[in-house]
């Protein structure tokens, strides 16, 4: 299996100009990488980051969340899909998340909505996109922000309208693992000039001037320190423009694997609904437990499935053990300590129980997926290997055991 990410002479020669350059913190290349990233996606604004959590909370601060107001989050994402919340001192409310699609069940978010909700946001999970038209029209009737978690979906697209164009502000993350690298890295994206001014405020210490402009070093407003530096940016840059060559090797090598996993009993092959066009971040299988004799032991019998294809060579991982909902954070109420946010006396109680979220939790226990065997420069005989794998496992169930 080759490296992620692939490393060319235009990664080297950008990232040692960057280093031999004079200004390694918020420098020229961050300016021109956020340039970059809004023409190639489609905004008008974009502020990089030094992740795409940080880029959240520049979201749910540009939506206007205070104290007590409520932001919707799907029950199963990336920690700081909810925890971006709590760092603006509003609260997450999760809504379960539809079995097929891995994201948001759409058709519950109504029932979450209370007069203190603020804001939506919707994780275009494993790079799977929301069919955004319908919580566009959910948003607009409750007269709700939507942020987009992008993190995952860079060039996803839904009705062929690029993620992180849809909602009023979006997040993108450049970790290492990320379709587009930057080592670590974000980008925080928007249309709205009101949005841009203060999520910018809350990324550089409150202050209304970016380090290229003349500061004053006055805080404004509550800030933190989000900037991304300038070698982040310049590795960041080289590699997007590679960014759409990867994708489609992505999607062939995605393509090649659900043929050769189709024929295989017991497994549920991720799949692009209408108007959903995936980015294949992740591929993720899941087992049909159900058949199999194994909904009550689920997850450990899964597991088990797990350590048997890693056996065989397959680079597979399970993503997240957790929904979001029993994570001890959210069980807890341990934010900021004495009970904060949730004890604030401008929020109000809401309920956790993780019997909420029974989706979420099946898809949890019966999954596990892949990333960087599908990637670039892998070809389709990376998946034809991983496939290998996961024919000669399930046609060897029998040999499972939890504890092998
Ligand atoms: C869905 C999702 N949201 C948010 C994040 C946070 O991104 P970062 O690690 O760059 O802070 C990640 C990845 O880590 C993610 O997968």
């Amino acid at each position: 299996m080759k490296k992620w990410p692939p490393i060319d002479d235009v990664d080297r020669r950008m990232v040692l100009a960057s280093l031999e350059g004079d200004n390694h913190t918020f420098g020229p290349n961050c300016e021109a990488f956020q340039k970059e990233f809004a023409a190639w996606n489609g905004n008008e604004y974009a502020v990089t980051t030094n992740s795409g959590t940080a880029a959240l909370h520049m979201c749910v601060a540009a939506c206007g969340c205070s104290a007590g107001d409520e932001v919707i989050v799907p029950a199963y994402s990336w920690s700081s899909s909810a925890t971006c919340v709590l760092h603006h001192n509003s609260i997450p409310v999760f809504v379960d998340i539809d079995f097929g699609t891995m994201n948001i069940a759409v058709d519950q978010i109504e029932d979450a909505i209370t007069p203190r909700t603020k804001a939506i946001i919707i994780v275009h999970l494993h790079g799977l996109p929301v069919d955004m038209e319908q919580v566009m029209a959910i948003a607009g009737k409750h007269g709700l922000k939507v942020i987009e978690d992008a993190c995952q979906a860079h060039g996803a697209k839904f009705n062929g309208k690029k993620v992180g164009t849809w909602g009023h502000c979006a997040a993108f993350s450049f970790n290492q693992n990320k379709c587009l690298c930057g080592g670590e890295g974000g980008m925080f994206v928007t249309d709205d000039e009101e949005m841009f001014a203060a999520a910018k405020q809350l990324w550089s210490f409150g202050e209304t001037r970016t380090p290229l402009e003349d500061r004053d070093y006055h805080a404004y407003a509550l800030g933190w320190m989000y900037r991304n530096s300038d070698l982040g940016a310049a590795f960041g840059r080289a590699q997007l423009i590679r960014l759409d060559d990867y994708l489609e090797a992505q999607k062939v090598n995605a393509q090649r694997l659900t043929e050769c996993l189709s024929d295989v009993p017991h497994l549920i092959l991720p799949g692009e609904p209408d108007g959903c066009e995936h980015n294949w971040y992740n591929y993720t299988v899941r087992f049909d437990m159900e058949a199999l004799g194994h909904a009550s032991d689920a997850a450990a019998f899964r597991d088990g499935i797990l350590r048997a294809l890693q056996a065989e060579g397959a680079d597979v991982l399970v993503w997240q053990k957790f929904i979001l909902p029993v994570m001890t954070v959210f069980r807890a109420r341990n934010g900021y300590g004495k009970g904060c946010p949730w004890s604030c006396r401008y929020a109000q109680p809401v309920d956790y129980s993780p019997e909420s979220y029974p989706m979420a939790q099946k898809h949890s226990d019966r999954h596990i997926g892949m990333t960087t065997p599908l990637r670039a420069p892998n070809g389709p005989e990376a998946a034809e290997l991983v496939a290998g794998a996961f024919r000669k496992v399930m046609a060897n169930l029998e040999q499972i055991s939890h504890a092998n």
